[in-house]
């Protein structure tokens, strides 16, 4: 298509380009950030090597043993640059009700006021990538376009692993189809014959939506989900602000399919916090005691839920890889996730191993306990087993993450990327607590679901820039990603329910659970990982009404007897420890609720007050 070249620039789109509004955006773009040279992704495999091999050449990369970790690189960032900036993520939405309590707000003109001088000039010297993706099946009706404009090749290759990136969006899109534009600089303009460092990036950072006009704008960060757009930022900020207008669910949830020995399958959804188990669940191998059964993964993180006109709901994972949690994962807690991992993969912030292979804390349990004697880690010191002990220095960063396409999961599912999706049966909300959450309860009807998960505390973890470790409020696991007012979004899941079960649909069960409960000595009680799948098959066994469950404060409790203990030994105890309902945590527990509602009180559906006031009453208190 034709544009006037600027500068010197050539902003010529490629001939397979057709759509005006996105070339005309290019351009101006272009004009603004003032790049010194303009690609146009395709997203084939030899420009994905092509970029692999300029970021090992800027030292951005380094190319891992192909012996040991075929086609696969290590990245290390700026170790101001490791994780989400929540205190720097906003929703700029017209009125600040709009963005509500949870969420950074400013008026859409002071934030364009305020970024419009940042991106002035902020590519030069730079390559502006121009990313177009697909977050869905290419040519989904359910599926949303963005194109993202970088100037990160390390967010170009990237982007190939977790979405449908390349020439075949521009297909799609045609002359004239919509896009989410997604504006990204990691904010270093490099000056004529100036030395890149190898992760540029900013200690200013936005990480800025608008909701209304869907436009996403980030400054500063090179890092996971400040910087892959279509991630976070799209799927689910941009997504459930479209899901409020249009009546559908953009969730941070895994979904996963669950096939019993009679070939009987299921599916599942389930939101946990960031690094709280996901990844893990949506790969989960069933433990001995469940001969027959099969966990296949549809997706590990992000989830579109849509009610269907027979009343019930599909989900889809927008996403085409995992951008996961590595330290923690070996053999024992994921095989099918070490397997993934096995070749073509980024690793972002672990260590790297004297034979060019990487290791994260955790690995040592595929090798018998032993710690490898030398490794450089994650910041690019020595690092042994003696410097740990004395300075407690880890070798790979705690939010260290691998990026790898859905497709090495040996255990992804058929219709992992089916447009209808998959019927859901059953939600799982679950946070990461010490102590208070039971193991597992089922809510009684969808408002109570809904209540579990509007409350939902979990400790907080590497995920985020912050403190670690303290309880937070994170409803729905979304309190970082809602992309407006979260009473609003409450709201939002009671209506849907009321509007299904008013046309006589039969909801998914909603459940609570807790995998991360400790003892007196500190440590987890639950056995967690694949032992999780006993859980799950109680879930399912509430479903076909064979297991009777007791009647809790809190929803409905497996009796010990009713859990498959095959293979496991679990004391009736230890389980009396992870399912005790404590009155006096409760009392606590019922504050944080309170507290968490007052802030919450502009727009706070009735019904979750309704819903407090019996729990009260239930625990006596
Ligand atoms: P995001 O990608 O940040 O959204 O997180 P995620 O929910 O996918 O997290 P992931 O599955 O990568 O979990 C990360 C952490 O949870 C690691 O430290 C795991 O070891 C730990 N973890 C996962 N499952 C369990 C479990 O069942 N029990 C315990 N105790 N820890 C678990
Ligand atoms: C999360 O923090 O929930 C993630 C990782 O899934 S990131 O993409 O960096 O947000
Ligand atoms: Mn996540």
């Amino acid at each position: 298509m034709n544009v006037p070249t600027m500068q010197g620039l050539n902003v010529q789109a490629p001939t397979y380009v057709k759509n005006a509004r996105l070339v005309a955006w290019v351009a101006d773009m272009a004009a603004l950030c003032k790049p010194a040279r303009i690609h146009w992704c395709d997203g084939s495999q030899e420009e994905y090597d092509r970029l692999c091999q300029q970021l090992v050449d800027a030292g951005t990369f380094k190319r891992l043993n192909p012996a040991r970790r075929p086609n696969s690189y290590l990245a290390c960032s700026n170790p101001s640059d490791v994780a989400r900036v929540e205190g720097r993520t906003f929703i700029c939405s017209e009125k600040k009700e709009d963005a509500g309590p949870t969420n950074n707000w400013m008026a859409p003109a002071e934030m364009r006021a305020t970024l419009r001088p940042l991106f002035d000039g902020c590519m030069a010297g730079r390559t502006m990538y121009v990313i177009p993706f697909s977050m869905g099946p290419l040519g989904s009706p359910i599926a949303q376009i963005g194109v993202e404009l970088s100037d990160s090749a390390y967010v170009a290759v990237n982007m190939k692993l977790m979405t449908r990136m390349g020439r075949a969006v521009h297909d799609v899109m045609g002359t004239d189809g919509a896009f989410v534009p997604c504006m990204h600089t990691v904010g270093v303009p490099l000056a004529a014959g100036a030395k890149d460092s190898a992760w540029p990036c900013n200690e200013t950072k936005y990480i800025v939506h608008y909701p209304e006009t869907r436009e996403i704008w980030s400054y500063g960060s090179g890092y996971g989900g400040n910087a892959l757009l279509g991630k976070k930022c799209l799927a689910l900020r941009i997504a459930s602000t479209m899901g409020r207008d249009e009546g559908w669910l953009a969730e941070h949830m895994l979904i996963l399919g669950v096939q019993n020995p009679a070939g009987k399958k299921y599916h599942v959804a389930a939101a946990f916090p960031s690094a709280c188990g996901k990844t893990n669940f949506s790969m989960l191998v069933p433990p001995a005691g469940f001969d027959g059964w099969k966990v296949t993964t549809i997706g590990d993180d992000i989830a579109w839920i849509k009610p269907q006109p027979d009343g019930t709901l599909r989900a889809i994972n927008p996403e085409a890889g995992y951008f996961g949690v590595a330290p923690g994962t070996n053999m024992k807690t994921n095989p099918n996730c070490m397997l993934s991992l096995a070749r073509d993969v980024i690793f972002t912030n672990v260590a790297l191993t004297d034979d060019g292979d990487v290791w994260w804390e955790g690995m040592e349990a595929d090798h018998g306990g032993k710690l490898p004697e030398h490794l450089v880690d994650w910041k690019g010191q020595d690092w042994t087993p003696a410097i740990a002990r004395e300075t407690g220095a880890k070798a790979a960063h705690p939010n260290a993450r691998f990026t790898a396409a859905a497709t090495n999961n040996p255990a992804l599912d058929a219709a992992w990327d089916d447009p209808a999706g998959v019927k859901i049966d059953a939600m799982i909300f679950g946070g990461r607590r010490s102590t208070t959450v039971p193991l597992v309860t089922e809510a009684r009807d969808w408002q109570e679901g809904v209540y579990m998960a509007a409350t939902m505390g979990s400790e907080t973890t590497a995920a985020a820039v912050g403190q670690q470790g303290v309880v937070r409020r994170d409803p729905f696991a979304m309190l970082p990603f809602t992309g407006y007012n979260m009473s609003d979004y409450f709201q939002h899941w009671l209506n849907l329910g009321e509007k299904l079960q008013a046309h006589g649909a039969t909801l998914p069960r909603i459940y609570c659970v807790n995998w991360f409960r400790k003892g007196a000595d500190g440590k987890f009680v639950w056995p967690g990982y694949g032992e999780n799948m006993r859980v799950l098959k109680w879930m399912l066994d509430r479903i076909e009404g064979t297991a009777q469950g007791t009647q809790t404060a809190f929803g409905i409790a497996p009796a010990y007897g009713e859990i498959n203990w095959q293979g496991l030994n679990f004391s009736t105890e230890q389980f009396a420890t992870v399912t005790r309902i404590d009155a006096t945590a409760w009392g606590e527990e019922l504050k944080l609720h309170d507290a968490h509602f007052d802030k919450l009180a502009y727009h706070l559906p009735r019904q979750l007050l309704a819903t407090r006031a019996a729990l009260q009453q239930r625990l006596g208190l």
